[in-house]
């Protein structure tokens, strides 16, 4: 073999770039080969040009014990990380108790520092220092479970090579041009994004926020030109999320979020989310869109019931208003479809809503619903980790923007397009869109087995694996404290509102790091039953 001949380099390289691998790891197979992809992608492009990753990669793992020659002063790196390593996996494996979290004095001087730094928009608590796959570990060594993927973001997980790939193959060629040139990355996103959906046309912008700005512009720039002045108002729905801008904490129908704020710009009309007949009564002539989450994400993991959206379709054809999808946070195959919208009228929407899905239930449905909207925003995984949002819309809204008419200085970056096409290609795929299903219904079927035993939870609601628990009634309020307890036991989980735990893992969990995960999530909830219970006698 070819490779041979590069042995002495590669050696260099693992003994550089790998330095800091513990020796446990040597004999475990989805460590070690994560190692020799991250190596491989640390080698020069020549030899990345004649060598597969996956013959590389097996090669490797053939000659493990050749390649890994631990002398001076890596070893010493090893046996620091060994120890470590095996301090973290005693302290791990303490059963039933609360884990012991490892905290440096100088990582407590860097969250004192933090408090004083920041704007304080948020508390958090824990520095993370790398990742790998489903798993985080904060500079202390101490290793989590990320159940949240930063907010339905790292949807690949961390480091995934063929994402990694495409950031270090990208970042040697051009980072920024601004949107007075093209990119290959970025027109190549584009067309996939086309390709795939209902859409004719895009534009990128960096965030969530940004997308839903330039819907909300777009469609009043549409109806400007096309209908009377009194067409403006747009409605959103109690319980939605769509931004922190001035005009996306408008459409946000939750006053928490806008109080102070004011004065707020005008045109925005809240309805009740579900609510058919509301709706009805206040779709009308004036309204010149109308914006909703499929599956509700800060405002509790809350789907649209079924035939609502459809619902809405009508009620926007009758009065020739744009329909607006904020698939932000439920969009890029979360839920087991590219869009959360496609559950809408597909075959197995009825079946499968709220329910457990049994086995032979469970099937990608690769043709799109036959509900189409007019516009669609997307951010979050759609970067694979990089921020990066996008406004989706058919040909005919889209001539509603003539150059000059709205812009962004880094929206389409090439690094960040080039990471997030390889991201796509990933998630949409249909052996991904099958397994998104079949990990969802096992964190079902774990919290239904949970809540036999404790009585926690009211509903588990969502799709795929966007699902919230929802507390009952003598637990509300405690979702904070199960989060945080959850933290301490080795994983990350997220609250929507003080009353419901989120579930947004990597799409790409294994079923092995699901499964741990969800052991500690059982492990400290029961704790927390058992101290709140022996607190209330
Ligand atoms: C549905 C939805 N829309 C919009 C946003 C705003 O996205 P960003 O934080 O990237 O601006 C979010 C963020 O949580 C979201 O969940």
């Amino acid at each position: 073999m070819q490779l041979e001949d590069q042995l002495p380099r590669i050696r260099k390289l693992i003994k550089e770039k790998l330095g800091t691998i513990p020796k446990n790891t040597l004999q475990n197979e989805e460590l070690i080969r994560n190692a020799f992809r991250r190596l491989y992608q640390a080698l020069p492009r020549m030899i990345r040009m004649a060598v597969s990753e996956n013959l590389f990669v097996e090669f490797c793992m053939t000659n493990r014990e050749r390649l890994i020659n631990i002398s001076d002063s890596v070893s010493e790196k090893f046996s620091e990380a060994e120890n470590r390593f095996n301090q973290q996996y005693q302290t791990n494996n303490t059963e039933d108790s609360a884990k012991t979290v490892n905290v440096r004095a100088d990582t407590s001087k860097l969250l004192e520092t933090a408090k004083k730094v920041f704007v304080p928009t948020y508390s958090p608590n824990l520095i993370l220092s790398r990742g790998l796959g489903a798993k985080v570990w904060d500079r202390d060594g101490n290793e989590y479970i990320d159940l949240g993927s930063g907010i339905s973001v790292n949807s690949s997980g961390h480091l995934d090579p063929d994402l990694q790939n495409e950031l270090y193959d990208q970042a040697g060629k051009i980072w920024h041009t601004t949107n007075l040139f093209l990119t290959e990355p970025t027109i190549k996103l584009a067309e996939a994004l086309v390709n795939a959906t209902f859409a004719d046309r895009v534009f990128f912008c960096n965030s969530g926020a940004e997308a839903n700005e330039a819907a909300i512009k777009i469609a009043r720039k549409f109806s400007s030109l096309v209908h009377s002045e009194e067409k403006r108002e747009i409605l959103t729905f109690e319980g939605s999320f769509h931004g922190r801008t001035l005009t996306t904490v408008t459409a946000t129908a939750q006053p928490r979020y806008q109080q102070g704020f004011e004065p707020l710009p005008k045109g925005f009309r809240y309805c009740p989310f579900n609510d058919f007949d509301t709706a009805a009564e206040m779709i009308g002539p004036n309204t010149c869109a109308v914006m909703i989450e499929p599956i509700q994400g800060e405002g509790g993991v809350n789907p649209a019931k079924t035939g609502f959206l459809q619902h809405l379709r009508d009620l926007c054809n009758k009065h020739q208003a744009l329909l607006i999808f904020d698939e932000i946070q439920c969009g890029m195959g979360r839920t087991g479809k590219l869009f959360g919208y496609q559950w809408e009228k597909s075959r197995d929407s009825e079946e499968t809503e709220g329910a457990v899905l049994n086995e032979e239930k469970i099937h990608h449905e690769a043709t799109l619903s036959d509900l189409t909207p007019d516009i669609v925003t997307m951010a979050k995984a759609l970067g694979g980790g990089l921020p990066l949002g996008a406004m989706l819309c058919t040909e005919e809204v889209a001539q509603a923007f003539k150059p000059g008419d709205h812009g962004t200085t880094f929206g389409g970056n090439p690094i960040v397009t080039a990471v997030a096409a390889a991201a796509f290609r990933k998630i949409n795929a249909p052996e991904m869109m099958q397994q998104v299903q079949e990990k969802g219904a096992v964190i079902r079927k774990h919290l239904d087995s949970l809540n036999d035993e404790l009585s926690l939870f009211e509903t588990i609601r969502g799709r795929g694996m966007m699902l919230g628990a929802v507390l009952s009634k003598a637990w509300k309020g405690k979702a904070p404290a199960m989060v945080t307890a959850c933290q301490e036991q080795g994983v990350l989980l997220l609250i929507a509102g003080p009353d419901v735990l989120r579930f947004l893992p990597p799409l790409n969990i294994s079923d092995e790091e699901l499964e741990t995960g969800l052991n500690y999530v059982s492990k400290a909830l029961r704790n927390v039953h058992t101290s709140e219970l022996s607190a209330s006698e």
